[in-house]
């Protein structure tokens, strides 16, 4: 029975993206349809705007690692912002398996429909630690906000989980009234990891997180996504311009560039054999 329930679970993807647009800006008549724009191009030479993505499409199932690399501008942190309703996308459609049973388009639904899924379902974590905490409220402060978001009232419960998240990512408890602003860069992302993990979500979006840390940091912080990976099962989309981190971590990767997915598939075999030019040249870099 379990074995039944669980293959049911691991065959529909835990999130299903399609279509997805964004543009920033107006936008014109000529590009009501932005896959007219010429491949590296993502700026509408008629009315200017950016086309930040472009027609993405992909699946992600539970448990794994989603690795997106590309470009400076390639889209990838706003595909992210989109999913986590940060930004309004343009158009497409977003199916999550724990959401309804994964039949309705998530960004057609409400504003309050939206701040459910995003409090109970998602967890993100910025690039920018100053975006992800509230640098004035404390670490556990940050933890109990979360939450209290997705429903838990329970003072005691809620500074015993706060306890439990902070020791899972190795911050001294001693801590967890100060304000994550005095804390280093590394720490900073691991209280974020913990406030996105406090409502057990069965999606988290990371978006370089590790960018800008110092290479043991870095280290420490991509051990710990790793760790999370195997005791959560939690499925996540790991955006990074760093190909060395994709390849520690992605179980499948997608290369995004000009707004577009321009190759997916199993790591491994991006690794080993990319198809497309620019594919080829990051993995030269990475390997020379
Ligand atoms: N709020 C905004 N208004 C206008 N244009 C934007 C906005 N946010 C992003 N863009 C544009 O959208 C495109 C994609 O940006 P995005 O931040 O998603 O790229 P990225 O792949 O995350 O890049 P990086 O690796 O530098 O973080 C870029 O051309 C960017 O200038
Ligand atoms: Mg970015
Ligand atoms: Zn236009």
């Amino acid at each position: 029975m379990q074995d039944t329930i669980r293959s049911t679970v691991t065959e529909q993807p835990q999130l299903k993206v399609q279509h997805l647009n964004k543009r920033y800006g107006k936008g014109c008549s000529r590009c009501t349809d932005p896959t007219f724009l010429a491949e590296e191009g993502q700026r509408c030479p008629h009315c200017g705007s950016v086309w930040a993505c472009i027609d993405v499409n992909f699946d992600l199932y539970q448990g794994e690692i989603l690795g997106i690399v590309g470009e400076s501008g390639s889209g990838k942190s706003t595909l992210v912002k989109c999913l986590y309703f940060d930004d309004q996308i343009t158009s497409g459609s977003a199916h999550i398996a724990a959401y309804k049973n994964g039949e309705l388009d998530i960004f057609s639904e409400s504003a309050q429909q939206k701040r459910y899924i995003r409090n109970h379902l998602l967890g993100m974590i910025y690039q920018n630690p100053w975006l992800g905490l509230k640098m004035s409220f404390s670490s556990g402060g940050n933890i109990a906000e979360k939450l209290i978001a997705s429903g838990s009232y329970h003072v005691g419960s809620i500074r015993a989980r706060a306890t439990e998240l902070l020791e899972h990512v190795e911050i001294p408890i001693s801590r967890i009234n100060e304000q994550p602003k005095n804390f280093s860069g590394g720490m900073q992302q691991r209280v974020q990891i913990s406030k996105a993990l406090a409502n057990n979500p069965p999606i988290l979006l990371l978006d370089e997180v590790t960018t800008g840390l110092d290479l043991s940091v870095q280290a420490r912080v991509l051990d710990l996504i790793r760790n999370i990976q195997r005791q959560f099962n939690v499925g996540m989309i790991l955006v990074s311009h760093d190909l060395g981190v994709i390849r520690m971590l992605a179980d499948r990767t997608m290369v995004m560039k000009g707004g577009r997915v321009i190759e997916q598939g199993l790591t491994d075999q991006i690794l080993e054999d990319p198809q497309h030019a620019y594919t080829q040249k990051l993995v030269h870099s990475l390997l020379s």
